[in-house]
């Protein structure tokens, strides 16, 4: 797999495949990864994905032109079954046009396996899923980073604005940094293989869209300065495999104080996470998700105990996750 892509023209990309796949009665299922946006100094430019959760989608072509979704479970009905406000369809059909083959029929379930709005990258979750799952199906093999900018066009219609930081580690796996947005310049990273990722997701609702829009617009030189240092330090760290160094370059003068407002006693949950033998602890993507970065799997599960008694002491429910940094992206399920 090719770490890198430079101005993708989309159009010209895909205009040679037109896909030899897409039988009627193809079918795949498809599973996609949670992941960890902004890794609390990278705001849009870094993410990762871990093994849990995920989302899944089963995609069937049928007889008849179009794409219908037939199903969706474990959204509380929240999400739209109108395949034109579905992120997943919407981007699979952008895949489609740019292949020349809108003519094909797909039916498409999708199973929420993970909360929407959780700062988990729930809807790149789905999306990817769905755009691998037609990969599949028109037996594309190009590499899958192709799939990018379909992806990002999900993120856009889901929350308002196309960033990648989500969608560029669902689709590729690892640790990904958005170098640069335009042009789209995608760099894959290292990380050390045992570093455990501890993730609490407090049930309160934190929609991605209202969570930036309370962002600030400019900042400050100071605060510029540090928080390109801690960038810095952090890719340093990664190549390095030197977890002090990541941990104490995770820090975020940018975002993190406006958006922690949103979160349930995250200060207190830092205090506990680091107390606990945290390497880090910040705001998964837009929260309401933090995530504390540890050096065993024991650590990290000591650690969401102790975040999920702490938040149930306050009335509030919680889904924990323990993994380490999922190298693999998505992925057939056999059927
Ligand atoms: N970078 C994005 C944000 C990730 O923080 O708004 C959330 O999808």
């Amino acid at each position: 797999m090719s770490n890198k892509l430079q101005e993708i023209d989309t159009k010209s990309a895909f205009t040679p495949f037109r896909g030899a796949g897409g039988l009627v009665g193809d079918a795949v299922h498809v599973f996609a990864p949670a992941t960890v946006a902004n890794v609390v100094c990278g705001f849009d430019v870094l993410g990762f994905a871990v093994n849990e959760p995920g989302d899944e989608v089963i995609m069937r072509v049928t007889d008849k032109p179009g794409i219908t979704i037939s199903k969706i479970t474990g959204d509380d009905g929240r999400l739209p079954l109108d395949p034109a406000k579905n992120t997943v369809s919407v981007s699979v059909q952008h895949y489609l046009d740019s292949i020349g083959r809108a003519d094909i029929g797909l039916d498409i379930e999708l199973h929420k396996k993970m909360p929407i709005g959780s700062g988990l990258g729930s809807s790149s979750a789905s999306t990817v899923a769905g755009l691998y799952a037609i990969k599949t199906l028109m037996r594309d093999d190009r590499d899958p980073i192709n799939l990018l900018p379909f992806a990002m066009k999900g993120e856009e219609m889901a929350c308002g604005h196309g960033h990648a930081d989500n969608v560029a580690p669902a689709l590729l796996g690892g640790f990904v940094l958005i170098r640069s947005y335009e042009p789209l310049d995608v760099v894959r990273l290292p990380h050390p293989k045992d570093l455990w990722c501890a993730v609490v997701f407090p049930d309160v609702d934190v929609p991605t869209r209202e969570a930036r829009q309370i962002i600030r617009n400019k900042i400050n030189m100071k605060d510029a300065v540090t928080q390109w240092g801690n960038i810095a330090g952090l890719v340093s760290g990664l190549f390095m495999q030197d977890i002090d160094l990541i941990g104490r370059s995770m820090q975020d003068v940018l975002v993190e104080p406006v958006r922690s407002m949103l979160i349930p006693d995250f200060y207190k949950m830092r205090e506990i996470a680091m107390s606990n033998g945290a390497v880090s602890f910040g705001i998964s993507g837009s929260g309401p998700s933090v995530f504390a970065f540890t050096r065993d799997e024991q650590t990290a599960k000591a650690i969401t105990e102790k975040l999920q008694q702490h938040l149930t002491g306050l009335k509030i429910g919680s889904n924990t996750y323990v993994s380490t940094i999922n190298d693999a992206g998505p992925r057939v399920i056999p059927t």
